[in-house]
């Protein structure tokens, strides 16, 4: 309890209530947290909110943003819009301390949606980056000149830490704020964030209206142009409008957000992988093709032999759709997408899984159900300790609101369930131990609701449920 800091004498009774409450949940296994929440409705920040502001200075780039460049953390991709004339498409960047400056060469493009031109969307990639190396970078070269930097990754190894922060349908509202908020002032620092699909919810507007494609990139530049964001497709990235005359779906999103996908041998950029220090992370498509025989299948099919646990020791699957829900929103949408790929997951011990859509949190049992083949009838998910831990976090704070309505009773494989808004953090230690916590809004910034000590699966493949502790 010590953590509770400075959040008042409210939230510590709040905070005791409810470890109490869990305590007698306990032992009966699952968890539906009784946490009660302020019921007010999630709206979106209006246009004016200091968030949005447009930086000073002529044609001063905004909504700038970096993300993994490569497969082995050599190489980062930075963006940014230039709103009046195209600019320059270079980027200035030096390690720390160094007085050599490089340049790198970008490109520019612009795309119409409907009745909309977006400004001059920059995308530019630079290579041969020193591990573990603090650099700055310089945008908007020749106009109006902006600041930022990153950290690159260490070296892939099996014992590095790093840490990982997870955001899911994160969106522009009031809400949305407070979840990169608590993110940012969380005293476990993220690294780099595991983003599992439905950034801006644009789509919701009249006409798409993709200005809240930019408000949402000057909204998120406060930590996308300081550490990477790694990015997966949801169904608001779909931007799918025949009435509009608009049919290319995913238009928007491909042209803002980029994804290392050829890097890794995949054909879309909606589906690829990275190796980021201790980890090996595959992005999963829920909206592109999927079955046997697609692109998506073969190349995954490719990929798993791949992965090499003495280098990468741990497995993390990012996808939009979850497979293990068991809240009334979205159940069973990811369902065709596990029958075709989950016995793969079990044969190649991944580790996690995170998924986004359904706007609450849940953590699930180490569970599978691949027995099934038609004819034998078993069909019921059953514990498993070489499946992986499926967690959704779709809870950053969209315009939509939480999911709050429950499956009853609550299903065996869902270990903790909560719609509230909140982000996560996976931070792995080394080759066995990775720590998680799952932290909600209302909290003060250190309190995590939902914990785990996460064995790894090929180093460490003892049960790690929290349920079987002590
Ligand atoms: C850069 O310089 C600062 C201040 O002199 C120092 O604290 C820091 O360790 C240096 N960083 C590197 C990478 O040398
Ligand atoms: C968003 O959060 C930041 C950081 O806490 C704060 O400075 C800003 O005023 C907030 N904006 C809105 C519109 O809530
Ligand atoms: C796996 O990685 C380790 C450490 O880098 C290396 O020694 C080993 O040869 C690799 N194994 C395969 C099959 O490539
Ligand atoms: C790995 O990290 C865990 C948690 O910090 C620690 O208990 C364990 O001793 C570490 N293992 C090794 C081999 O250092
Ligand atoms: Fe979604």
């Amino acid at each position: 309890m010590g953590c509770v800091r400075g959040s008042g004498l409210f939230s510590l009774v709040l905070v005791l209530g409810l470890v109490l409450i869990n305590w007698v949940i306990f032992c009966n296994g699952s968890i539906t947290s009784s946490f009660v929440r302020k019921l007010e409705k999630t709206i979106d920040m209006p246009l004016e909110s200091d968030v949005f502001r447009v930086p000073p200075g002529y044609n001063a780039p905004q909504q700038v943003h970096i993300t993994q460049g490569d497969v082995e953390g050599k190489a980062v991709i930075v963006s940014w819009v230039t709103p009046k004339t195209p600019g320059s498409n270079t980027v200035l960047y030096w390690e720390e301390n160094s007085s050599k400056k490089l340049k790198a060469q970008g490109k520019s493009k612009t795309y119409k949606f409907y009745d909309y031109t977006s400004g001059y969307i920059h995308h530019c990639t630079i290579r041969n980056l020193e591990h573990d190396t603090k650099y700055y970078y310089v945008v908007g070269v020749g106009q109006t000149e902006r600041k930022f930097w990153f950290f690159t990754p260490p070296e892939t190894g099996p014992d590095v830490p790093y840490t990982f922060g997870l955001i899911g349908d994160l969106g522009q509202s009031f809400d949305s704020n407070i979840t990169l908020t608590h993110y940012e002032k969380s005293p476990i620092k993220g690294q780099a964030v595991l983003f599992v699909g439905d950034l801006s919810y644009a789509d919701q507007y009249p006409n798409h209206d993709n200005n809240r494609w930019d408000t949402w990139g000057r909204f998120v530049e406060r930590s996308t142009a300081y550490q990477p964001w790694i990015w997966t497709a949801g169904n608001h990235e779909l931007d799918f409008a025949p009435e509009l005359g608009e049919t290319r779906p995913f238009k928007p999103f491909m042209h803002r957000y980029r994804t290392p996908y050829r890097a890794s041998g995949s054909p879309e950029p909606f589906w690829y992988s990275i190796k980021r220090g201790p980890a090996y992370i595959i992005v999963l498509a829920s909206y592109s093709a999927y079955g046997k025989y697609t692109p998506q299948f073969k190349w995954l099919e490719k990929e798993f032999p791949k992965v090499n646990r003495t280098e990468t020791p741990w497995l993390i699957v990012l996808m939009h759709a979850p497979w293990y829900n068991s809240f009334d929103y979205h159940y069973m949408e990811g369902e065709t997408m596990r029958v075709m790929y989950e016995p793969w997951f079990v044969k190649n011990k991944v580790d996690v899984v995170f998924a986004g859509h359904v706007h609450a949190y849940e953590r699930s049992e180490r569970v599978s159900n691949i027995a099934y083949n038609i004819v034998n009838g078993i069909c019921s998910p059953v514990k498993d300790q070489s499946a992986p831990v499926y967690i959704t976090i779709g809870d950053g704070g969209n315009l939509e609101g939480l999911a709050t309505k429950l499956t009853e009773p609550q299903p065996k494989y869902s270990a903790f369930r909560e719609s509230s808004f909140g982000h996560a953090i996976f931070s792995i230690k080394n080759r066995t131990h990775a720590h998680y916590g799952w932290h909600r809004n209302q909290d003060g910034y250190a309190v995590e609701a939902d914990t785990m000590w996460f064995n790894n699966r090929f180093w460490h493949p003892v049960d790690d449920s929290p349920s079987s502790d002590s």
